[in-house]
């Protein structure tokens, strides 16, 4: 019996292991897969759940050393989708049968921004008679705040740690107020407390970071007993303060090989929380979100942003679908996803089993 099968027997992983896991190569690395399918498959089943993904504006506070929405970047126009046209994009989710919403945004804290999200729940609320559920990813907010979006009918949050290593982090981001770790984490815990399905997640492949912070990040996600995970590799924007790394970054085959074996670790290690295939993994090879539904991925999120708005929403360059109606992408996401051997559950919200069994 090889180490990695030995591993595969076991119940938890330690560090260790998860790092051995994540060097797998050859027919180790098969295994690996092999037994996030069957876990997949006996908590998950093969059914996709959509979430229709709305990027409401890229307008930041921020200044995030990856992202190309970051404040300071003045090459980009910044936009916000109005309510009629955001009631557009609902009503494209609600009618397509997609089950689930997702706003996104870039992060902004003020009353106005607070109040313009609730008057989106609404909407939501009304135009679904109630039936879309409803996931929010606006970053990092007061527990009021995370608190007055719950009551206005938000089921889940995402808010990604980015790195769950304190000195990573704070190489991918300024060190001062705006971004400090111990607030994001703070943020994450409120979000439980507000009784969120609570989801979180990290770029892979970063500059700077090693497959010990990987091993870690995983037994972050693991030990903050996290609902669902959005993760996937970094790719690098020509207007960010980390693209001068831009030789430290691992080629792309590695960031997609990684990437994978990080969702097939992840899986086994939480067998029922949801798991997203990112747009970023489409982006660094074609058929990247196919391979991840395959690895132990169970969600999608196609982009329902107004066409005209998707190339602003630039978080990292060649970002596919840029040029797609809301039509188009619902087309090509149905024939990706029964590529993988899946369904979409249509008409389901795919909310979080682990959610459900941690809160029940
Ligand atoms: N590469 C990959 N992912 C990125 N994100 C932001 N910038 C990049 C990038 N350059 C991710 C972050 C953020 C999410 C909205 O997008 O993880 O939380």
């Amino acid at each position: 019996m090889t180490k990695v099968c030995r591993i595969l027997t076991q119940d938890r992983f330690d560090k260790e292991s998860i790092i051995t896991l994540l060097n797998a190569e050859g027919s180790d690395r098969d295994l690996l897969f092999v037994k996030a399918t069957e876990v997949k498959q006996e908590y998950i089943g093969n059914k996709v759940h959509l979430r229709g993904l709305i990027e409401l504006t890229n307008r930041c506070s921020k200044n995030c050393y990856y992202c190309g929405i970051g404040a300071s970047n003045k090459n980009i126009n910044r936009f916000m989708v109005s309510l009629p046209e955001v009631e557009k994009a609902i009503q494209f989710t609600y009618n397509n049968n997609y089950g689930s919403i997702v706003i996104q945004t870039g992060e902004l804290q003020s009353e106005s921004f607070t109040a313009a999200i609730e008057d989106i729940l609404q909407s939501i609320n009304k135009i679904s008679d109630g039936k879309l559920g409803v996931t929010l990813s606006c970053g990092e907010q007061s527990k009021e705040t995370y608190q007055r979006w719950k009551n206005a009918g938000a089921d889940r949050y995402l808010l990604r740690i980015e790195s769950s290593d304190r000195e990573l982090y704070y190489k991918l981001h300024p060190k001062d107020k705006k971004h400090d770790f111990d607030t994001r984490l703070a943020a994450l815990k409120s979000l439980k407390e507000c009784g969120y399905q609570t989801g979180t997640g990290v770029m892979i492949g970063l500059p700077f970071q090693t497959i010990e912070n990987l091993a870690e990040d995983l037994l972050f996600m693991q030990n903050f007993n996290i609902d669902m995970v959005g993760m996937g590799p970094y790719i690098e924007h020509i207007d960010t303060e980390l693209y001068k790394y831009k030789d430290l970054v691992p080629s792309k085959e590695k960031r997609v090989d990684l990437s994978l074996k990080m969702i097939a670790i992840l899986r086994i290690m939480m067998k029922d929380i949801n798991i997203a295939a990112t747009t970023a993994m489409q982006t660094l090879i074609d058929g990247g979100r196919e391979m991840a539904l395959k690895s132990g991925a169970n969600i999608m999120m196609p982009n329902t942003t107004p066409g005209l708005y998707r190339e602003q929403y630039a978080l990292y360059n060649d970002k596919p679908g840029l040029d797609e109606e809301a039509e188009d992408s619902k087309q090509s996401i149905e024939k990706l996803i029964n590529r993988a051997g899946c369904i979409v559950a249509y008409g389901e919200q795919g909310n979080s089993k682990h959610y459900k069994v941690r809160t029940s």
